[in-house]
């Protein structure tokens, strides 16, 4: 739990597999409220990812670059393990729509209750960015889709250059 005597970091942890608009607006917006915001990027996430640890970590750190207090980074095992590590006192996270409800809330009280726990804030999507997640972004460009307003520039041109074929190649793996 949050004490007045605790550094004010925290830490917005995710997958990123890519940075979209969504996750930035809220990256901005947290970072509007805690003078340190460490991004932290899985390294063994559930799903299969697209992006390798350093393709998500440095399109972070590109995107992120301007917004001051954040520090892009990477971490594996129990994140209150590694919040604790990085001497935060809280977890940030978006939420979308209400299906996330469910999900983060539970995240949010495991990761309560485990040993050193820590609490969780939730920041609500700004409406225009309600409706993207980053599964919707390689779904769409797999199909052939634009996704130029669902991400920044720097994951355009990255996933560009992966390309659809070898996209819908990686995730049939
Ligand atoms: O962007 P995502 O895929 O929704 O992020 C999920 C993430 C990384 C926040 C979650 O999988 C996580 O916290 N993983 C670390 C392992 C862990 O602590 N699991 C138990 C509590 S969630």
């Amino acid at each position: 739990m949050i004490r007045r005597s605790d550094p004010m970091i925290a830490v917005y942890p995710g997958s990123f597999d890519p940075v979209t608009n969504g996750h930035l607006d809220i990256i901005r917006r947290a970072a509007a409220y805690y003078p340190r915001l460490v991004v932290a990027v899985v390294t063994n996430p559930s799903k299969k990812p697209l992006l390798s640890v350093k393709q998500r970590a440095d399109l972070l750190r590109e995107v992120c670059a301007t917004i001051a207090g954040v520090e892009v980074d990477c971490f594996d095992g129990l994140l209150v393990d590694y919040v604790r590590k990085k001497k935060a006192s809280l977890i940030v996270k978006g939420l979308r729509i209400v299906s996330d409800f469910e999900y983060e809330f539970s995240m949010a009280l495991l990761n309560r209750h485990l040993p050193g726990g820590v609490d969780t804030m939730f920041l609500p999507a700004s409406l225009e960015y309600a409706h993207i997640s980053s599964s919707s972004v390689r779904e769409v460009f797999s199909l052939g889709g634009d996704i130029s307003d669902f991400v920044p520039q720097a994951v355009l041109r990255t996933m560009k250059r992966i390309g659809r074929h070898g996209l819908t190649r990686k995730r049939s793996r």
